[in-house]
């Protein structure tokens, strides 16, 4: 277990929604949908998200799928409820939450690249093969694998009920040998018309080839492929064994 979690998902959580908006997530969540309903033999009517964070995917995913939102932050938790309130919502880590009971599906986006060892990946992968109904399919959905690294940087953000926020991302792999690299922002916090206030915070992200995503979706119990998103990004669908 990682020492720190970001300090976006804890005490500054209450300003995820001002980073990234539930409104910007339209196609990507379409994206996952056809995709998991395409690799299912079967009807998909439930789903349990790992990592659902601020709930931006489940906002529009809900609309087709019974949606069980799980998150290892409660601050995170918290805000998805704002704008999730008809959402089951549980506390849980990804690597070992069990529920004892099953889902036509499992749904992980950018949470995964949370991890940071292959041990912890698989572990994920398993915590979703066993909430799986025979025949089921999980999506895996990280913002990288290995071969399509591209350091670089972003801004934007948002305004909202009387706050604003505006950041810029750093993306850097300082070590490629290791299984890491960091993404930095600085955030421009702003309370109504007031001064700005600047935090910094660094997030640990994980970075696996194909081959190790493809082994460790075996490993855990999964058929798998690889396929492309939308964004040019390698993402990962399995079907229980
Ligand atoms: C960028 S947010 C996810 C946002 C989400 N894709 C959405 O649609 O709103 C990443 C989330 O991963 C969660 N997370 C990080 N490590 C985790 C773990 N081991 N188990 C469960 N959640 C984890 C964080 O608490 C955070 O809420």
């Amino acid at each position: 277990m990682k020492p720190e979690q970001p300090r976006l998902y804890s005490e500054l959580a209450s300003w995820f929604h001002l980073l990234t908006a539930p409104s910007s997530y339209v196609e990507e969540a379409e994206f996952a949908r056809k995709t998991l309903v395409e690799a299912s033999t079967t009807p998909i009517r439930t789903m349990l998200e790992l990592g659902s964070g601020g709930g931006n995917n489940a906002f529009h995913l809900k609309a087709h799928f019974a949606m069980t939102l799980t998150d290892l932050s409660l601050q995170m938790l918290a805000r998805s409820r704002t704008i999730n309130p008809e959402c089951e919502h549980i506390q849980g880590d990804m690597r070992t939450l069990r529920l004892d009971r099953q889902f036509d599906a499992v749904f992980v986006h950018d949470a995964v690249c949370h991890l940071t060892t292959r041990t912890d990946l698989v572990a994920s992968m398993r915590t979703a093969c066993v909430h799986l109904n025979p025949g089921g399919v999980a999506l895996f959905m990280p913002d990288f694998v290995r071969e399509r690294f591209r350091p670089g940087v972003h801004q934007g953000g948002h305004d909202g009920n009387g706050r604003s926020l505006r950041y810029f991302e750093w993306i850097f792999d300082a070590d490629p040998s290791d299984t890491t690299y960091t993404n930095d922002f600085a955030y421009m916090l702003r309370e109504g018309n007031g001064p700005i206030r600047v935090e910094h915070d660094t997030h640990v992200m994980g970075l696996f080839s194909r081959g190790e995503w493809l082994d460790s979706l075996h490993e855990a119990g999964f058929e798998a492929r690889m396929l492309e998103d939308p964004y040019d990004r390698e993402v990962f669908v399995g079907v229980k064994d």
